[in-house]
């Protein structure tokens, strides 16, 4: 018998199910430290192509690639046993055609052993979703402000102002719900849209710059413990600095090396530690 407690993983169908009831909490990780961190807490994880701009420094998204997806996301499974786990397809894997995005996303199945992937887009990509969706492959999709599409945007700005833009917000997400995805992303727009998005379509809204009133939460964990600090949207609520954490202890290790403080005898080999006077 196996002594290591069982765990029993969150599935699509249970996220899918959580529709108006207690609010689904996602978080993004990279990797198994953050992925152990996290299990016991949230709901879904998502493996998101957040990662190049977070870990890699890029400048947008559209730099990451499948492999380094895959990568990632089998370091998350390693560190996972209870949460949802979602890959996020890169730019450039399943815009082209259904076909293409069937080969590259059940790649990531199969390699990641994650239980499905997320892509960007409304009504023009309902029928590659459809397709995936036909075939085994979980989606969870994401609309109002993609970015993956920052060039043709323009840059980031939050969405549905204006009726038109607001209206086409509305049928994007009308489209990712009929075409079978267990869930979608709002990102970015204003409140009210959000809101009646989320009582329009049957799955689960998961909000990030959105509503209070969608079915779930999304973050960057980065952005939440204050690790990655060179810019803090609106959206973001940080629960912690670690990031002014690390550089505190970096600088306590630095000037310790710096005065021979580090390392004491403890910390070498073949050397008696100090012993402690009997008092
Ligand atoms: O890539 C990502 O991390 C995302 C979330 C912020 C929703 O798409």
């Amino acid at each position: 018998m196996s002594v290591h407690k069982q765990w029993k993983k969150v599935t699509v169908p249970e996220i899918r199910g959580r529709k108006g009831g207690e609010p689904i909490v996602c978080l993004t990780s990279y990797t198994s430290l953050t992925a152990v961190l996290l299990d016991e807490h949230v709901d879904l994880m998502l493996v998101g192509d957040s990662l190049g701009m977070v870990l890699y420094g890029m400048e947008s998204t559209l730099g990451v690639t499948l492999e380094m997806m895959i990568a990632h996301g089998q370091a998350v499974m390693r560190g996972a046993r209870k949460a949802c786990v979602i890959v996020d397809m890169p730019f450039g894997s399943y815009q082209e055609s259904p076909e293409a995005a069937f080969r590259n996303a059940s790649r990531v199945m199969k390699e990641v052993g994650c239980a499905g992937v997320k892509l960007e887009g409304g009504v023009e990509m309902a029928e590659t979703i459809r397709f995936l969706v036909d075939r085994g492959i979980p989606v969870f999709g994401h609309v109002g402000l993609l970015p993956q599409s920052v060039n043709t945007a323009g840059g980031f700005r939050s969405l549905g102002r204006e009726d038109k833009e607001a209206a086409q917000i509305v049928e994007d997400a009308k489209a990712v719900a009929a075409a079978g995805a267990f869930a979608m992303v709002i990102e970015g727009t204003v409140e009210p849209l959000a809101r009646e998005i989320t009582e329009i379509v049957a799955v689960p809204t998961i909000g990030i710059g959105a509503s209070p009133a969608c079915d779930g939460q999304i973050l960057v964990t980065e952005d939440l413990v204050g690790l990655f600090s060179g810019f803090k949207p609106r959206f973001v609520k940080r629960y912690a600095e670690l990031g002014q954490g690390i550089e505190e202890a970096v600088q306590a290790y630095a000037k310790d090396v710096r005065a021979r403080r580090f390392p004491g005898l403890e910390h070498c080999f073949g050397t008696k530690a100090p012993q402690k006077k009997a008092g």
